[in-house]
This record gives C-alpha cells, structure tokens and sequence, in this order.
C-alpha cells in the first residue's frame, strides 16, 4: 500500500514513544529513571470515579458540541477559577484537547506561527494539513518567552501583509520551559496579534498549574474577540486516559462553532458518553474539587523547585519553573567538552543519558530546537501519586520545610534521577 508524503514522514509521537521504551527497559528488568513522560500520577478523584460508575450505562451517541450541562458546568468553572465569561453554547467537548487543537487548525485558514520551544504535536498536525509553520526562536536567557518584538519581527518577516489571516498557538504554562507569561506580557501580545490580524489559540491546559501564588491570567482577557482557549482535564485533575477536552469559543464566531461542530460529527462523532457525566464532576467548583487541584499543584511545584534547586547547583543552566510540570535545562556551556564525547545535538545528549546514565528525558529538538542546542525535556512525574499526595496532606509545613528530605523519603525516583543527572554533568571533561 502507498502512504501519503504527510503520512510517511510522521514519526510516533516522541513523548509516547519514549514512554513505551521506557516500559520495554523496564519489563526486562534495567531501572530506569523516567524524566520523559508528562503524566499526572495523581488518582483519580473517588467523587468522579463514583460519577462514572453511576454514568457506566450511559451508552448512546451524545451531541457532538457535548452534553449541555457539562457544558454549563465548564462555563461555571472558567468564570470561578479564571473570571472569563464563556456561555454553554461558546463551548465545545471533544475527545481530548490535542484532537481540539487539530480540528482548529484544519478550520482556521491561515499560516501557523509557533514559539520554539513548543510542545511536540502542534507542528506535526500543521504539517500533515500542509499548512505552512513558521517557529519564532525565543532564548533560556529569557526564560524562553515570546516577547512582543519577537512577534512583530515573525509577521513582518514571513507576512508582509497585515491583513491576511495568520495563527499563533501560545502555550503557557509551557509545555516543555515550565514558564508562564503575566499579564502585561499577555496585553503585548494581544496588541500585537490583532495588529496582524492574528487569531491566537491559546493552549491553556496547564492553567491551573501555577506556581508561588501567582494566578494564571488568559490571553483572552485582552483579546476575547480573536481568542480561543483549549484545555481539559488531563494535567491539573490528572485524568489523560479519559480523553475528554473542552475549546472556548469568541462569541461571535457562529460560522467557526459550526465548523468545528461538522468536522468532530464526520470524524469522531462525541466524547464517550460516560466520560463526559463524570465530567460533571470533575468540573465541579465544589472544595472537594478545587482544593485536590491545589494540593497536587503544590506537590508540582515542591517537586519542580527540588529539582530545579538541584540542577542549578550542579551548574546546568535551568529557567525557575512557573508552573506546568516540566523543566527546560541546557547543557551548551559543555558543548565543547561534550563534542569531545560525540555528543553534539540533544538527541546525542538524550541517547546517552538512557544509555548510559538509565535516565529517560526528551531532547529539545523535539519541541522545535535546532539540533545542536543541548536542552532537553525533563518532566517531573516520576513518582506514587497517591502516596505522594496523602504525605503531603498529613505535613504541608513539614514538606515544604524539608522539600529535600520529602522528595527523598516519598518521591525517591525524582532523587535519584536528580543525583544520576548530576554525576553526569560531572563526568563531563
Ligand atoms: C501543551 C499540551 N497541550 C495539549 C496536550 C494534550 O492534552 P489532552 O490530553 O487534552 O489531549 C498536552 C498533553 O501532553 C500538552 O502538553
């Protein structure tokens, strides 16, 4: 059989295929140490689990957009945690936010413009649409965020005309940097992007994964009308396998909600029904709900600063983490010695960590990087949720007093994969 040019160049996605060699080291007996798979290992909450029991005969065919009280409960929630005003019929449920971003892209006319670094799927989707991509370069010694300038440069270098429609896809917290923006920096960007007649979809799943007290804010705030936000409830309530994410609309686009309404009703039709009356709960604005939320975004970010704390000190450059759960260090000031050892692209450096050092990470050309800069994806999931969680339940005081000793005692794999990484960098000669 002939495959499609688009078909044959796509690869596995990288973070599931580093997963699942991860398993096959494991299955066979090697001790690895998993820095390479953004998953949530927190439980899933009894009162959702309960709601799906209750919803497991739940069988036919749902509308496409979503069944309306989720919908009404999802609008609740963004007005609650994020003071946005989105109505039931602005929403739309799909299978998974990445399936979202991907029908987005396939109805939204327009070139796409991606920071670099950006999470691995949002270039591969472009492609396999044959929509041209354009990344624009941000730098670690700016934290690796887009600034206004950086934007403006990108839209007069590959559009020289300001009204023909383009895209960016901002992700913050950021997926792989760790890094958020604040909200002047978002009212930057807003102007910048309508200047350019820009429609910004803002991939906000880690939103509620936000660390030292600071409030994740929407572009939206500054931009409702050429805004869309995606997100679901993968990261902040743990729940990836249930495939269940949600996109807000402007509320004028009638014509885009149609669109998006036909293309999930000749693809994939609904979100599994049972999954999205557990939803409800999941979406619940109850303290049951928003205080498991806070409790595993503060392990996040005890986790996150342990290991940024320890890396920094073993002199690898290393941006503090804002949120998410993911860290984006470097190693280009051994770029010479590591030449010395063959390793010259952070594909080099992420083989031989696994190789070598038993440590799964992710290399940052993945995200978008050139091959030669030597960053990689470290993702600070490593660990017994459950357990981790009602550790941190009995002693907050105690565990953000000691993060060392915590990290050590119930998250011992984030210790250890933190000790194989430095020795690393100290047998670099
Ligand atoms: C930045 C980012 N966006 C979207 C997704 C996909 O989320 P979902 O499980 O809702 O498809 C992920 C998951 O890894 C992600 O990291």
């Amino acid at each position: 059989m002939r495959l499609s040019t688009e078909a044959k160049e796509l690869k596995p996605s990288a973070t599931l295929a580093i997963n699942e060699l991860v398993m096959k080291k494991r299955a066979i007996g090697q001790n690895i140490l998993h820095l390479g798979f953004g998953e949530s290992p927190f439980p899933v909450h009894l009162s959702v689990q309960e709601e799906l029991k209750k919803n497991v005969d739940k069988k036919s065919y749902l509308p496409t957009q979503g069944i309306y009280p989720l919908r009404e409960k999802v609008s609740a929630f963004y007005k609650y945690h994020f003071n946005l005003d989105y109505l039931p019929e602005q929403i739309i449920v799909g299978p998974g936010s990445k399936v979202l971003v991907f029908d987005l892209l396939l109805a939204l006319e327009g070139p796409l413009f991606i920071p670099a670094p950006s999470w691995v799927s949002y270039q591969h989707q472009a492609k396999l649409m044959k929509k041209p991509v354009h990344y624009i370069r941000t730098i670690a010694q700016q934290s690796y965020l887009l600034s206004p300038n950086d934007l403006e440069e990108a839209f007069q270098k590959y559009s020289q005309q300001k009204q023909i429609q383009k895209i960016l896809l901002l992700n913050y917290p950021n997926n792989p940097t760790g890094q958020s923006y604040d909200p002047s920096q978002l009212k930057e960007l807003a102007s910048v992007a309508r200047d350019h007649n820009t429609i910004v979809i803002s991939d906000e799943i880690y939103g509620l994964i936000r660390f030292h007290g600071n409030k994740h804010q929407s572009i939206a705030k500054f931009y409702s009308e050429g805004t869309i936000i995606t997100s679901g409830i993968s990261k902040d309530r743990s729940l990836g396998g249930f495939r269940l994410g949600v996109a807000l609309l402007p509320s004028l686009e009638q014509e885009l909600l149609k669109s998006m309404i036909s293309i999930g009703s000749e693809t994939w039709t609904a979100t599994s029904a049972p999954i999205q009356y557990a939803a409800i709960k999941a979406y619940d604005i109850s303290s049951e709900i928003t205080s498991f939320i806070s409790d595993c975004t503060a392990v996040h970010q005890l986790i996150a600063t342990y290991v940024h704390k320890r890396i920094e000190n073993a002199n690898i450059r290393c941006p503090f983490p804002q949120g998410a759960f993911y860290l984006f260090p470097d190693w280009n000031k051994y770029s010479k010695k590591l030449s010395k050892m063959g390793i010259n692209s952070s594909y080099d450096l992420a083989k031989t960590l696994i190789k070598k050092w038993n440590i799964a990470t992710l290399p940052g050309s993945e995200f978008g990087m050139l091959d030669n800069d030597l960053c990689l994806r470290i993702a600070n999931c490593d660990y017994d949720g459950s357990l981790v969680l009602n550790k941190f339940r009995e002693n907050q005081k105690q565990a953000f007093n000691d993060p060392e000793n915590f990290v050590k005692s119930f998250a011992p794999r984030i210790s250890a994969a933190c000790d194989q990484l430095i020795r690393f960098t100290e047998s670099i000669k």
